[in-house]
């Protein structure tokens, strides 16, 4: 037995071990599972993939078998790959990034419902995603009084540990004890109108316990693992990501010396991704000091900053490191531990929060259209990407809100700098500042004719440029209305063109 009293203390849970075969086997059909995992970290190793061998028996016994799957956000192919490979998922949400699953989502044979990261958990107490029946939830150990050890991410694992009928428990010997201290799990949250402030005022504040409730009678299961997370793969920077850095230093820089902003700047959120790195990487050898960050996921950028000394307390609800990082993180665990507070996302995506501590909220996109308005998620107005993530929470929120993206995709037949979007994510009112790797455009108290002109300017490809300054002079003279000039027999056209043509310009 690879279990030991160390790392599950209570002696109630120890009689509940058993196989992830056997604990799979306690999920029913048309069950709506919350499993932890946040990018890649925490989730469960185990059950997901003896439940998929599971749901593969039931299809060839011709007895079909779905689940709904509940999650923090993306987890890795142990998970959602298994589960979608075998066509178990009939409804997904919050977050994912699976390449099966999104193919299966616009193939129309899985439902997925993209929600803000920060509503997930209070839709659940409220009630509007109905019952959830299971709880799979990876935890690093568990105490003698049964309160748990989170592991590298905490979601919604609160909130799935607190609604759920029952509960499975993975315990994965390979998530270091020393996270144990590192989390800040606040149980203050009440169902409006009961609803109180939540007391947090600084990125470093703790205002909950370190530790998970866990109503023993629930649990059903406890599984052992030893397998390390997903782990992100880390690339170094390309020259565009380096150049939108480079803009966004600049923009900081000149941000300082007009008064809006001091050197320790305000705390940064990051989504993640090359750009997100390259400007994390950029940062770290700017002329800052002191900084602080209060984001949803840490990766190596953060790290790296951390260790140098430039960031001096990050915040969020998950990491999402490459081998190399994580390592260094388990390595220097007490370190990190001092300067790291893992929190519920509802709590690191909290819009009162994020509104109150003023951040500078940073993230990618697929595409923005002229005017401002921002589409994070769909590709040609109808295919999923992944999702809107806490893109939405932070950029309603912050104090100053960032979008960047590379100019052009798939090679220069796409401009990312469209007329007009095929979704919108983040509209004209939620959207500050646009990066791409030819520049910055500012938009802050622009009227929409205004912003076309500088977003066209500093941001589109000069290939594309021409063209929507075109655009934009035919539909100022095209007799709609002019407070937002659109030619609406043609907005779309670039997009329908590549569907047609494989390129936006004729
Ligand atoms: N049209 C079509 N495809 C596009 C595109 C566009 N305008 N812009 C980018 N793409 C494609 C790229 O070609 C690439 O495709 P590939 O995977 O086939 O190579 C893919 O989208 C990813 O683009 P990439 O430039 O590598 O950026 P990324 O990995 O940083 O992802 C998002 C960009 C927008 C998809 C990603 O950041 C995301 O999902 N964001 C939403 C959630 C979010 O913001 N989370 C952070 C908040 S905390």
């Amino acid at each position: 037995m690879m279990l030991s009293d160390h790392r599950v203390q209570n002696s109630q849970l120890r009689g509940r071990l058993m196989s992830a075969e056997a604990a799979a086997a306690l999920i029913p059909s048309g069950a709506n599972v919350g499993m932890s995992g946040f990018t890649g970290a925490g989730y469960p190793k185990a059950v997901p993939q003896a439940l998929a061998a599971r749901i593969e028996r039931a299809a060839d016994a011709g007895e079909p078998f779905r689940i709904g799957l509940w999650t923090g956000a993306s987890t890795a192919p142990e998970l959602d790959g298994a589960l979608a490979r075998v066509h178990g998922v009939q409804m997904r949400l919050p977050y994912q990034s699976d390449p099966t699953s999104r193919k299966q989502i616009n193939a129309g044979e899985m439902e997925y419902t993209d929600i803000h990261l920060s509503h997930v958990a209070q839709y659940v107490w409220f009630g509007f995603l109905g019952k959830l029946d299971v709880a799979v939830i990876e935890v690093a150990g568990v105490l003698p009084d049964g309160r748990l050890i989170p592991s590298t991410s905490v979601g919604n694992n609160k909130t799935w540990l607190d609604q759920a009928d029952k509960i499975i428990l993975e315990v994965n010997s390979l998530q270091s004890l020393g996270l144990a201290g590192m989390h800040d799990i606040y149980y203050g949250t009440e169902l409006p109108p009961r609803r109180v402030p939540i007391p947090l005022t600084r990125v470093s504040d703790r205002i909950g316990e370190p530790y998970l409730h866990c109503d023993l009678s629930k649990v059903i299961a406890v599984v052992e693992t030893r397998q390390p997370d997903r782990n992100s793969v880390y690339a170094e920077p390309d020259a565009n990501s380096r150049a939108i850095a480079a803009h966004l230093i600049e923009f900081f820089q000149q941000e300082i010396k007009l008064g809006r902003l001091t050197s320790d700047l305000l705390p940064l959120q990051s989504g993640v991704g090359n750009v997100a790195n390259a400007v994390l990487a950029g940062l770290n050898e700017g002329p800052f000091e002191h900084l602080t960050a209060y984001t949803e996921v840490l990766q190596d950028g953060m790290l790296a900053m951390l260790q140098s000394g430039k960031l001096a307390r990050a915040s969020a609800t998950a990491l999402s490191l490459s081998p190399a990082a994580a390592e260094l993180f388990e390595r220097e665990i007490d370190f990190f531990s001092e300067r790291i507070v893992l929190r519920p996302q509802e709590i690191s995506n909290h819009p009162e929060v994020i509104r109150r501590l003023g951040l500078i909220a940073m993230n990618s996109m697929i595409e923005a259209d002229i005017y401002g308005n921002v589409n994070s998620t769909h590709v040609m107005g109808s295919s999923i990407m992944n999702g809107i993530g806490g893109s939405g929470d932070f950029a309603r929120n912050a104090y100053m809100s960032i979008f960047m993206t590379p100019s052009t995709a798939k090679g220069g037949a796409i401009s990312c700098i469209v007329p007009m979007v095929s979704h919108v994510d983040h509209t004209e009112h939620d959207v500050q500042i646009i990066v791409t790797e030819q520049g910055l455009a500012d938009l802050r108290g622009l009227s929409p004719k205004e912003r076309a002109r500088v977003v066209i300017e500093r941001c589109a490809h000069p290939d594309y440029r021409p063209a929507l300054l075109d655009y934009f002079e035919r539909a100022r003279q095209g007799g709609g209305g002019q407070h937002t000039p659109h030619l609406l027999d043609e907005a779309l056209a670039w997009h329908s063109r590549y569907l047609r043509e494989g390129r936006m310009l004729p």
